[in-house]
């Protein structure tokens, strides 16, 4: 085993010492892998590797402002032995010192770890896998959203963890932007600072998020696909529209956005840059993977591109506005829903989820009522896409959903409207992390108008696990006990089946 100093003047001397002189690490004299490891985009021959320094995570970061080098390794053993990869890259200053760095050359379908050093400083040992090609007999995917960290801890991530799932998907809803919560409301921790709208300030709600140990370990240990919803940015926007548009202008929001996706960027294991033309912000999100046979996950983004909100911000609002049947409003953009058709109906996986953000199938609320941020106030676009489920070429389609707050799995009919239409896919929509949902009683009083619900959970937090071969699917509701609790137990609530070639779930 070679020391740091025989390593700086052997595999990296030319760099350090030409470029670098000897300050290689010494302006970093505190620890700065106080966020963490992450890995993502698990392609078949690489991986994305992900960190961010930050010596003071709630103050901007601490580091000097120039880019620093930084050591990254990645072996095929826990211990780093076995290495394939050992190299100096740099934490650009640009990017909040956060390193999106691709491990390529790699084999499909096998466990890597990897690790970060600055100095004398390491971060901690992640592990990641690359994505399988060829027949696959059986694959493991976990998906969460919505992670208050006010309201609760994150005792689900410790449990995601130990699941060691070959991929992990976030639907959104990773940090709130708020203020604290009221001490009379009972946060069990709080955000640090006011809401939250300049980079600086996204930076370090970022960093608060991502300095919890639990969600630390969820994401050392697998891949992620991760997508944002509102609260990345503020709650319910849409395109260029705030939520309360009298409060900021048009410009601010602009200003807002930017800022937001990039310290999405910068704190997220994505490999595309977010870009700005003029006051144009966008971060492209949208996109599939796919591992062996088995599984295609697409994953889409319906907050950057989709149409404001129809019939206003009222929850749930009356069925009485005309607007919402419109072809000429857009949940995903067309361009999107143009690249999904295609994804779709080229796909010859076994299982193909759609994951994205709200929940995707009607839900009447009593009297009529629907909620409109979600793919109800956008219904003629979402026929769209079901005659696209619906086709029989198409191999097992499963939607996942976030959002809600509350565990549901929902068979998605072919026409909501009618009781004799079949049902073209099952719908897993997962419950929140630690997000509190103050509409379960509205949406569970609801279930008896809405008969494709075939699994209901409005009060516990938690996630779901997803296992699958060439027969059957099998997701586990797996609920914490005490999201007040940073130790709580996890248990499964419910264990819901889709037979391959069933189109919905096993009754
Ligand atoms: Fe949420």
């Amino acid at each position: 085993m070679i020391n740091r100093r025989q390593f700086i003047l052997s595999s990296s001397g030319l760099l350090v010492t030409s470029k670098l002189g000897t300050s290689w690490g010494q302006d970093v004299v505190r620890d700065p892998f106080t966020l963490g490891v992450a890995s993502g985009v698990p392609r078949p021959n690489s991986v994305l590797l992900w960190t961010r320094l930050a010596p003071e995570p709630f103050a901007g970061g601490g580091m000097p402002q120039s880019d620093v080098p930084v050591r990254v390794r990645l072996a095929r053993d826990e211990e780093l032995r076995d290495t394939m990869i050992d190299r100096i890259i740099t934490a650009p200053a640009d990017d909040g010192h956060s390193i999106h760095f691709r491990a390529d050359g790699l084999e499909p379908g096998r466990e890597y770890w990897y690790q970060f050093e600055v100095g004398e400083f390491a971060s901690t040992v992640g592990r990641t896998k690359t994505a399988a090609t060829g027949g696959l007999d059986d694959f493991r995917l976990a998906f969460a959203s919505c992670q208050s960290l006010e309201t609760g801890y994150y005792a689900a991530y410790r449990d995601m963890a130990e699941a060691r799932p070959d991929l992990i998907i976030h639907l959104g809803d990773y940090i709130y932007e708020g203020g604290p919560r009221d001490e009379s409301r009972g946060p069990v921790r709080r955000h640090m600072g006011a809401e939250i709208k300049t980079l600086w300030d996204y930076r370090n709600r970022h960093a608060q998020y991502r300095s919890d140990p639990n969600l630390q370990a969820a994401h050392a240990t697998a891949p992620w696909m991760v997508a944002p919803d509102d609260h990345e940015i503020d709650n319910n926007w849409a395109g260029y529209t705030p939520e309360d548009p009298e409060e900021q202008t048009e410009l601010e929001f602009r200003v807002r956005r930017w800022a937001a996706l990039k310290a999405y960027y910068e704190h997220m294991p994505i490999e595309n840059r977010p870009q700005l033309a003029e006051l144009d912000s966008s971060l492209q999100i949208y996109t599939s993977l796919e591992f062996g046979d088995i599984a295609k996950v697409i994953l889409l983004d319906t907050r950057q591109y989709r149409a404001d909100q129809p019939c206003g911000q009222e929850f749930p609002a009356a069925d009485d506005c005309n607007e919402r049947y419109s072809n000429d409003i857009s949940f995903t953009g067309r361009e999107q829903e143009q690249w999904l058709f295609g994804e779709l109906r080229d796909s010859e996986k076994h299982w193909n989820f759609m994951a994205q953000q709200t929940w995707f199938s009607q839900f009447r609320y009593t009297g009529n009522r629907y909620n409109m941020d979600q793919w109800d106030g956008y219904p003629a676009q979402r026929q769209q896409v079901i005659q696209r489920l619906a086709d029989p070429e198409l191999s097992n389609p499963i939607v996942l959903s976030g959002d809600w707050h509350c565990g549901c799995a929902m068979n998605v009919m072919e026409d909501f409207n009618s009781t004799v239409a079949p049902s073209v896919a099952a719908e897993l929509a997962g419950t929140s992390i630690s997000s509190i949902c103050p509409w379960a009683a509205a949406v569970e009083e609801s279930i008896p108008e809405n008969p494709h619900v075939q699994y209901f959970s409005g009060d516990r937090r938690g996630y779901v696990l997803v296992d699958m071969n060439q027969e059957r699917l099998l997701a586990q509701y797996r609920l914490v006990e005490d999201a007040r609790d940073a130790n709580s137990g996890v248990a499964v609530d419910a264990e819901m089946i889709v037979e391959s070639g069933q189109r919905g779930f096993t009754a």
